[in-house]
């Protein structure tokens, strides 16, 4: 028996869920079809009610998600898309695979979300949606969002909604807050599967519809292909896993909630330490419990050597990565972002994650802190 910490214990959630699980793969090897099997309709017609979204069409991955939202609204080379510089690749890897051109805004210091107020001056005519990203668990000011679009008309939003599924703003569901949004069940987020999987979701019956030939080669029936789509069905054995994981998700909510609550409580009083602000009227899912501190590498070296395992979400803000540097577009100041890049760092945070537990992790982020400003002073 190890005290070994995880990161995100897939294991015991396993062990919680396997009769289900088990269960659910064995029937998808029983009928054998496994690509577009009835556990596909299943999980879309379960997330739908989940969500309040008319339409929920699960695809491959998140990025896939995002990919077939943007293709659905005819983004190309030429447009723009507004969002943040500091969040995961894939949401600015998208705006580039579409030839279209990514604009990016600062975030607030606080959230890590983008700032709604630097929005408008990003706007132009050539602006054809703006990808909020609800980092972290946590939604940015949608109704802001969704009004500085509706001002400017043909502007559609996309919330990338990859690390927030089951977070709630205002008492509507992430994914269900704007045009499309966008979620990944990789193994880790919030809602995971065993491999790679995602969903979108809108209310809009044209873009449902074009959404779902898009997952499927722009094919409107079989053989038939109205328009360039992509390979981006989910597979029937993921989305059996999903369904399996439903069970226990509204728990699972709960949990990450109170595990929230629990860090907040064992860490707030560090000075040391920058929580993340989260907003009244919504609630944060931690789909990463990130914390900000200064002397970030020395406070990581220490938390190693006492066995807590942490990760960077994000070390590199987008318009400083090679790849991004010279074919996005900066509207205005990215201090923020460029500034909690170096001062970000994630703990471990899941489900399972007992009281005691975090009171460790707490305590070995004090001394690690104090060890960190300790030599900076030496
Ligand atoms: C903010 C964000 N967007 C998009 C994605 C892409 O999702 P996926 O890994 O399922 O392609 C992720 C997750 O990795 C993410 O965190």
């Amino acid at each position: 028996m190890t005290n070994k910490i995880e990161f995100i214990d897939l294991k015991a959630q396993y062990a919680d869920l396997k009769q289900s699980v088990d269960a659910r793969i064995q029937r998808v090897l029983d009928h054998g079809q496994f690509i577009m099997g009835p556990e596909v309709k299943e999980l879309e017609s379960r997330l739908e009610q989940f969500t309040q979204a008319k339409h929920c069409i699960t695809v491959s991955s998140g990025t896939e998600a995002l990919l077939i939202a943007l293709m659905a609204l005819g983004v190309k080379a030429g447009d723009e898309v507004i969002t943040s510089p500091f969040t995961f690749v894939a949401t600015a890897e998208v705006i580039a695979l579409t030839g279209a051109t990514a604009v990016f805004v600062d975030v607030e210091p606080d959230t890590c979300n983008i700032n709604p107020a630097l929005i408008e001056a990003a706007i132009t005519p050539k602006t054809k949606a703006i990808i909020p990203v609800s980092l972290y668990g946590q939604t940015p000011d949608m109704d802001e969002i969704n009004a500085i679009a509706a001002r400017h008309g043909n502007i559609a939003v996309i919330e990338d909604a990859a690390q927030s599924f089951g977070a709630e703003y205002k008492g509507k569901k992430s994914g269900n807050l704007s045009h499309i949004g966008c979620t990944s069940f990789f193994p880790s987020k919030p809602l995971g599967c065993y491999g790679d999987g995602g969903a979108i979701f809108t209310n809009d019956d044209d873009l449902a519809k074009a959404m779902r030939e898009i997952r499927v080669h722009g094919q409107e029936r079989r053989y038939y292909h109205t328009r360039i789509g992509v390979g981006g069905r989910m597979d029937t054995l993921q989305c059996a896993i999903v369904l399996a994981k439903l069970e226990k998700f509204e728990w699972e909510i709960a949990q990450r909630l109170k595990i929230g609550d629990q860090y907040r409580s064992l860490l707030e009083k560090n000075p040391g330490v920058q929580l993340l602000s989260v907003r009244t009227d919504r609630t944060c899912v931690w789909g990463q419990y990130t914390i900000q501190v200064s002397e970030r590498e020395k406070v990581l070296t220490a938390l190693q050597e006492a066995g807590i395992p942490t990760a960077v979400h994000y070390p590199i803000p987008l318009h400083k990565q090679p790849a991004y540097q010279n074919i996005c577009r900066i509207s205005g100041e990215l201090g923020n972002s460029e500034s909690v890049a170096a001062r970000v760092f994630s703990l471990p945070m899941h489900p399972y994650l007992d009281y005691k537990t975090q009171e460790k992790i707490a305590h070995a982020v004090a001394k690690a802190v104090v060890k960190a400003t300790e030599t900076v002073d030496a």
